[in-house]
């Protein structure tokens, strides 16, 4: 949550600035500031409450000149969104400004000890406090200033410091928050994630935790917080296209990444299936020792939200094909568990941004236990695909809207290549590889298919969209599908309850809540638990309940119970998820924008949770 960037070099700091805020919006947008160092040597500082335009109107109208800067956009955690808690923060005399991504555990004692040696606060969060221990450490040396002050904080950060006393640099540092250090020519950036940069530079260097990072206009420069000596490290490239980070006409993110679902399956899979072997190949799993996998006895699946229900699809695949017990945990509860973990586990984290703090924080604990930590990751570099042994990228380029849809497609898919990969070194035969991967190869026809689907959905939408609540419901692998369904729908429709059960559990509680105003959307594709689907349906419509049915095509039975019917193809049981999911991610969608909802940047929300 909340993004940072800075910029040193010989432009207009505030052009770079303010496009970085822009890509990082996603992160956070709740109030957003900027902070320029002008040649004169004036720091002056820009903040606003709400998106990103409204500071960009501001500084239109300030001219906010310099070549030094640093700026933030806000998901609150301490503090109302007010222009006073929005950063960039500065010190009593306005000499230092600070931008944060993180939080500052130990806030409260730090701020009344620096009350009562008399300095004076304007805000109420808690990144206040860095910037009074960097003035009260300071004498010449912003890093310097920054290496005592951080003695001092317990919490996580990304932080980037500039200082009117100590010009020519921006001073970062990094703790269980993400940051990168990229690299121009005759400029220098740095950013909460690379996205911010593209088009400018690809050349990025990671950096790690508790470590200090000194950026001036032709140079860089890595410390360790804790030995104060300097670490070399080389830049890696990123190729990023601008095109993944722009709309390419699309009227919102959302929809651009629900439109990818085919190329995501695509681009997930390439080169790592061989249907006529029925193999799987996932080059990120070679580096290990191939015997710890073999013997590898149970896997927990760790994830939060929409990537826990794919981990929940992964589990049916990987039990009922693969033949391995496995556990999904939420990142949430594990960290707080006492897991029973030895070295025949192995832990994998999902995770589309790769730095959600309680996906993060299970996996450190599962591999202090000694389990194997393995990882799902979509962010190239991210600090999961860091941390963990090996893992398998998806490779579904950036998902800016913040409610996750194509990731959501890819991590199931990716899942499903670890069935395989596991089954066939267990005790999957090669007939049952063959068809699984036939039918993975052909999934991005499929899903073209189903998206044909758009205008009728949408009128769905227009229709449906006078309820205020919603059932979903789904039974064995589309029982997560029904749960993803409504998060979405709460998302990004947020005028709309809605709930995900199991079918089966529905007349233990929730058919309480159904008559004619509250439908119900249930995924009863043609599979092994249609019939039991079919009972369920029955008691809803027995209390005159709606019902919306994702169905398989050809059945033509089941118009005689549900209200509307989206057809999705035929496929393998297994992977019916994939792609029962798209139907309700646009259904989602169209509801959000026929409420006039932003679906790109729901209330109250933020991509990458990178706090507890
Ligand atoms: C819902 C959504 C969230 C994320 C969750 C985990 O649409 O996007 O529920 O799935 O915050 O995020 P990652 O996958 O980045 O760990």
């Amino acid at each position: 949550m909340c993004g940072i960037a800075g910029y040193i070099g010989k432009n207009q700091a505030s052009d770079f600035l303010l496009d970085a805020l822009k890509r990082l919006e996603y992160r956070g947008y709740d109030s957003a500031g900027m902070a320029v160092l002008s040649e004169d040597n004036a720091l002056n500082c820009i903040k606003s409450v709400g998106r990103i335009n409204s500071l960009e109107e501001k500084i239109k109208k300030t001219q906010l000149n310099g070549c030094l800067g640093i700026s933030h956009t806000r998901w609150a955690t301490h503090g109302y969104p007010t222009k006073n808690n929005a950063h960039p923060h500065s010190d009593c005399a306005g000499d230092i400004f600070v931008v944060h991504n993180g939080i500052i555990e130990n806030y409260k004692i730090l701020k009344e000890r620096l009350i009562k040696s008399g300095h004076k606060f304007k805000s109420d969060t808690d990144t206040e406090v860095i910037a009074h221990l960097i003035e009260s450490h300071f004498k010449d040396n912003l890093e310097q200033a920054l290496l005592s002050a951080l003695k001092h904080i317990e919490g996580a950060y990304a932080l980037a410091v500039i200082s009117k006393n100590d010009p020519g640099k921006i001073v970062v540092a990094k703790k269980s928050s993400p940051l990168v250090i990229c690299i121009g020519e005759n400029e220098n950036f740095i950013a909460s994630d690379s996205s911010a940069v593209v088009g400018y530079t690809n050349k990025v260097i990671y950096l790690n935790d508790n470590e200090l990072g000194i950026i001036t206009e032709n140079s860089h420069k890595i410390i360790s917080i804790a030995r104060n000596n300097e670490i070399h490290r080389n830049h890696c490239n990123v190729d990023l296209d601008i095109s993944e980070i722009q709309k390419n006409g699309h009227e919102y993110f959302m929809l651009k990444e629900i439109f990818e679902s085919p190329e995501v399956m695509k681009n997930s899979t390439r080169g790592r299936i061989i249907p006529e072997e029925g193999l799987v190949k996932l080059g990120g799993l070679e580096v290990l020792d191939q015997n710890k996998l073999r013997n590898i006895n149970r896997i927990i699946l760790i994830a939060c939200g929409t990537a826990s229900f794919a981990a929940m699809v992964g589990e049916y695949m990987l039990e009922e094909y693969a033949g391995i017990p496995v556990e999904v945990e939420l990142g949430s509860e594990f960290r707080y568990r006492k897991p029973i973990i030895n070295s025949k586990t192995a832990v994998i984290a999902v995770s589309q941004s790769g730095e959600t703090a309680d996906t993060l924080a299970s996996l450190e604990e599962a591999r202090r236990k000694g389990a194997l930590t393995l990882g799902i990751v979509n962010v190239v570099g991210s600090t999961i695909s860091r941390e963990t042994e090996a893992g398998i990228y998806n490779h579904v380029g950036p998902e800016i809207a913040v409610a996750s849809t194509k990731a959501f497609i890819s991590q199931m898919t990716v899942l499903a290549l670890l069935t395989v990969y596991f089954g066939r070194i267990k005790e999957m035969s090669l007939i049952m590889g063959k068809r699984i991967t036939e039918e993975i190869d052909k999934m991005p026809c499929l899903i073209e298919k189903v998206l044909k689907n758009d205008k009728q959905i949408k009128g769905l939408a227009k229709k449906y969209s006078k309820y205020k609540n919603f059932l979903f419901l789904g039974r064995k692998y589309n029982y997560p599908i029904a749960e993803e369904g409504a998060l979405k729908l709460k998302e990004v429709a947020y005028y709309v309850h809605a709930e995900g059960y199991s079918s089966g559990e529905m007349k233990h509680g929730p058919i309480a809540m159904i008559n004619e105003n509250f439908p119900s959307v249930f995924i009863v594709p043609n599979d092994s638990v249609y019939e039991k689907n079919w009972s369920n349906m029955e008691e809803i419509k027995a209390r005159n309940g709606k019902i919306i049915a994702i169905a398989t095509e050809g059945d033509e039975n089941i118009k005689n119970i549900a209200d509307d019917v989206i057809y999705i193809p035929k496929t393998l049981e297994m992977l019916t998820p994939i792609l029962s999911a798209v139907p309700l991610h646009l259904f989602s969608a169209y509801m959000g924008m026929e409420l006039g909802c932003d679906i790109d940047k729901p209330r109250n929300l933020a991509k990458s949770v990178t706090v507890e």
